[in-house]
């Protein structure tokens, strides 16, 4: 264990800058990826990944689950944060203390104090899986940055601006990095192409998204 505070059970490869108030931290998951992958195995044996339908009726190809006291989830009356999971009937496994504390210290590291997730939605994408360009505006504290933490295949992240129509970065993310937007770029428009079949060494053909927010 090291004695630099924030830094002791993580180490960085660097701070990419997408914008005044958003970057990605190189590696920031990276030590931590096994005690992160064993706690979402846990999350997923009590709710498990499923494919949400869209209000549209259209079935997302990301497999999803959360953790947390709030979930994100869609069908066709729209997309809601929900305290129980629909398919079990009872509430969203709790956060683990290991994503909860990676979270609040990626956070910290991005310029953004005492942020305490309440939702963690859990995505799974297999190759040729994609998440069309979005904002994140379903939660109510639109103060609090979102925390996206990557695992498992590379992908390729979409950084837009503030409407639909422009410009987007490709971003490369890589199993361990993080990726933090908030303030002015809290609701900048993101998604992630279509992956290509890049087998990691550990979770194979899968990449795990981990995406923290203050929903309630
Ligand atoms: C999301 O926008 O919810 C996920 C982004 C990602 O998978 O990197
Ligand atoms: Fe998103």
């Amino acid at each position: 264990m090291g004695t630099l505070g924030l830094f002791d059970d993580t180490e960085m490869d660097g701070v990419q800058a997408l914008g005044p108030r958003a970057c990605v931290l190189r590696g920031f998951a990276r030590p931590v990826a096994g005690d992160l992958l064993s706690a979402i195995d846990e999350v997923a044996r009590i709710s498990a990944f499923r494919h949400l339908v869209t209000p549209g009726g259209y079935t997302m190809s990301v497999a999803m689950t959360n953790c947390g006291a709030l979930g994100w989830t869609s069908d066709s009356r729209g997309y809601r944060y929900t305290a129980i999971d629909p398919e079990t009937g009872e509430p969203w496994p709790a956060m683990p203390d290991a994503l909860r504390r990676l979270a609040h210290d990626a956070a910290a590291a991005a310029g953004f104090e005492r942020f305490e997730p309440d939702a963690c939605l859990v995505n799974r994408y297999a190759p040729g899986t994609k998440l069309s360009l979005h904002q994140d505006k379903d939660e109510r504290d639109l103060d609090a940055p979102i925390v996206s933490v990557s695992l498992g295949m590379p992908a390729v992240f979409l950084f837009g601006g503030l409407r639909r129509d422009d410009a987007t970065a490709k971003v490369p993310l890589f199993h361990g990095d993080v990726a933090v937007w908030g303030a002015e770029d809290r609701l900048r428009y993101h998604g992630v192409m279509p992956l290509k079949d890049q087998p990691h060494p550990t979770l194979g053909s899968q990449r795990i998204n981990l995406t923290f927010r203050k929903a309630g």
